[in-house]
């Protein structure tokens, strides 16, 4: 139906009769001349109706916004002072010869070029928001992404791979999605929250590097980077360490920078431990552009007056903290009660500061509520600690350690951006050492950092029973500019190490047979050493994309409360399909509306 796109056309098809089909964007009448901006997916040209050819003409005029026409003209200058720069075919335009209205189209509930629109507005017309060119790149650059990232993997050896989605619950902490099975009354299959368990197999298979890209779902309270069905690249590798694994994936990752964007980021990417990070950064995902980090002054508080510092001291889970904001002295008293709010979100019950003017002239060049508290040898020694200078502000932050490390690693970050701190550019990093564990408060009991098919540090292994704890993983998770955006590990390949971790986690045998059965009898015939990754693809594209939320480069997400506005899902189901799948509801709670 056509010869050219739209936006591919240039000063090359000067004089060249083309045929174009696409949407009419926008019609203007000027002084008895007609100008459709006509476009499709590669962009949009101007195509000029002039009365000389009347029938034509006329059908121009009945055109409106979204109308699918299909154009016969010929290509031309622009006259000289008409050209448009921004346009990447503004430098010609298309005399219509014959219009055809292909489709007309109602007035479309948002104009394209309208940036106020409402995201629910937005999602509830999907098919047209799409049609705005900044979706269509995104959705483009989503489809550069896995195709660079499917080559590389086809040229080192992975084969793609598919595994169920109707299959059992998988554990990575979330809730899982359940599908009730017709055909075995009161038994429910469980959608994947990830493959982990069918990768591992396929490892045991002698597939030794399998890829897949593949939708997970996670029933999980949501945020601007979390939706509840999100797409994994999904990678298992046999015969190779934590060291390999590492250094072939962030090779691939450099170079889908590099081809994508033209990006050159580190090599290597920087490593860092999980104590490390969340000491000086106070987070397991540190935003390496914002130069700013905390400091321990726990040491110095211990004997101080002021409980809300001296308690969390010498609470061993306690953590005192300071950070230090260059020219922090400008801030206002609205905008440090604006902070202090901020980290109370993060469960800070406070946010004390010192404003220092001038260094050299100790207490008395220093203004704070909690001077009074502190002894000299204390104030120079956070001073110096945290390199204060004039004019700087030190915020402090006294809790148990890891509201503290929330709260101001939270702060940290927006700090960088309120204040213009943030540096430009990509800042990857892998953090490795992380524990095997983490204790349950509420619960009482330990939990697994990533997840129970991790394996412990072969030097650890001892510390299993007796300081679980101190005990650390094969994990290692990449961030990139303070996102998470994939993460995996060596995996337990031997059946007694699994059990232990099992039991440590206080999943008993019968428990463990009865979950993971099929695992622990594969682990019994031959498991090679084995390890992988999964990116999430929805954050690397988000990144990419310099998007706001994940939801900015998927087609069709759902809303934070996890329903898809388009189609109205999830929805009732009729009484006989229920019947059908033996569900008898419960009375629902009433709700509000
Ligand atoms: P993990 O749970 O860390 O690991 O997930 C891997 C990556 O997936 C992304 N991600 C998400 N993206 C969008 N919405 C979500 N709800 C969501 N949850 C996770 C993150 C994360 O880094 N099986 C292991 C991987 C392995 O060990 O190989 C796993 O799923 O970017
Ligand atoms: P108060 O004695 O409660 O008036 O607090 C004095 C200062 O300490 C105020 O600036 C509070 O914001 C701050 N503050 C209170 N609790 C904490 C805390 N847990 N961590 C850091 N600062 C705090």
């Amino acid at each position: 139906m056509r010869t050219h796109y739209c936006g591919e056309l240039n000063t090359a098809q000067l004089d060249r009769e083309v045929t174009l089909v696409g949407w009419a964007h926008r019609r203007r009448d000027h002084g008895g001349v007609i100008f459709i901006d006509l476009r499709d997916r590669e962009g949009r040209v101007q195509v000029v109706f002039d009365p000389d050819t009347p029938d034509t003409f006329a059908t121009a005029e009945r055109v409106r916004s979204e109308f699918v026409l299909q154009v016969r003209g010929r290509v031309r200058r622009r006259p000289e002072g008409t050209e448009n720069p921004d346009l990447p075919t503004g430098e010609i335009e298309v005399l219509g010869l014959e219009l055809d209205i292909l489709n007309s189209a109602e007035t479309p509930p948002f104009h394209l070029d309208d940036d106020s629109v409402s995201e629910e507005h937005r999602l509830r017309y999907r098919y047209i928001d799409l049609r705005r060119p900044e979706m269509l790149g995104r959705m483009r650059l989503r489809h550069q992404v896995t195709r660079e990232l499917r080559r590389f993997l086809d040229d080192n050896g992975f084969m793609d791979m598919e595994t169920p989605i109707l299959t059992r619950a998988t554990p990575e902490g979330a809730r899982d999605y359940l599908v009730p099975s017709r055909t075995h009354p009161g038994e429910f299959f469980a959608l994947p929250q990830s493959p982990q368990l069918f990768k591992q197999l396929l490892m045991m298979s002698g597939m030794d590097r399998y890829y897949q890209i593949v939708r997970c779902f996670r029933d999980e309270d949501l945020r601007a980077d979390r939706q509840p069905e999100f797409t994994q690249l999904d990678i298992e590798m046999s015969f190779m360490d934590e060291d390999a694994i590492m250094t072939l994936m962030e090779g691939m990752i450099r170079g889908l920078f590099d081809t994508v964007l033209g990006v050159k980021l580190d090599d290597p990417f920087p490593r860092m431990s999980y104590q490390e990070a969340v000491r000086r950064f106070g987070s397991d995902r540190p935003d390496l552009r914002v130069p700013l980090e905390l400091v321990d002054v726990g040491d110095l508080m211990q004997g101080v007056e002021f409980k809300v510092f001296s308690g969390p001291a010498l609470d061993p889970k306690g953590r005192v903290a300071a950070l230090r904001l260059p020219r922090g002295g400008e801030l206002t008293r609205k905008e440090i009660d604006d902070y202090t709010k901020f980290v109370g979100i993060y469960g800070a019950r406070g946010l004390a500061y010192i404003k220092v003017n001038e260094v050299a002239k100790g207490r008395d060049g220093l203004q704070s509520p909690i001077l009074k508290f502190l002894p000299d040898e204390v104030i120079a020694e956070i001073m110096r600690r945290t390199g204060a200078g004039d004019g700087d502000l030190v915020f402090f932050g006294a809790d148990k350690a890891h509201v503290v490390n929330e709260a101001l690693g939270a702060l940290r970050v927006k700090l960088g951006e309120d204040r213009g701190l943030m540096e430009d550019g990509w800042k990857p990093l892998w953090v490795v050492d992380f524990p095997m564990f983490e204790w349950d408060e509420d619960e009482e009991r330990w939990l697994s950092l990533h997840h129970p098919f991790t394996s412990p540090k072969e030097e650890h292994l001892d510390l299993l029973e007796s300081d679980p704890g101190a005990c650390h993983s094969r994990a290692y998770d990449m961030v990139l500019n303070g996102t998470e955006v994939g993460g995996g590990s060596m995996r337990i390949f031997r059946t007694q190490v699994q059990k232990r971790v099992f039991e440590l986690l206080g999943i008993s045998d019968e428990e463990a047979g009865d979950k993971f059965g099929f695992l622990l009898e594969a682990l019994k015939y031959g498991c090679p050493p084995h390890g992988g990754l999964a990116f999430g693809l929805d954050r690397l594209v988000m990144l990419m994309a310099g998007a706001r939320s994940i939801r900015e480069v998927m087609a069709f997400p759902k809303t934070q409360t996890a329903r898809c506005l388009l189609t109205d899902a999830p929805s009732p189901v009729s009484e006989a399909q229920l019947r059908e799948l033996h569900i008898r509801l419960r009375k629902l709670p009433e709700t509000s509306s």
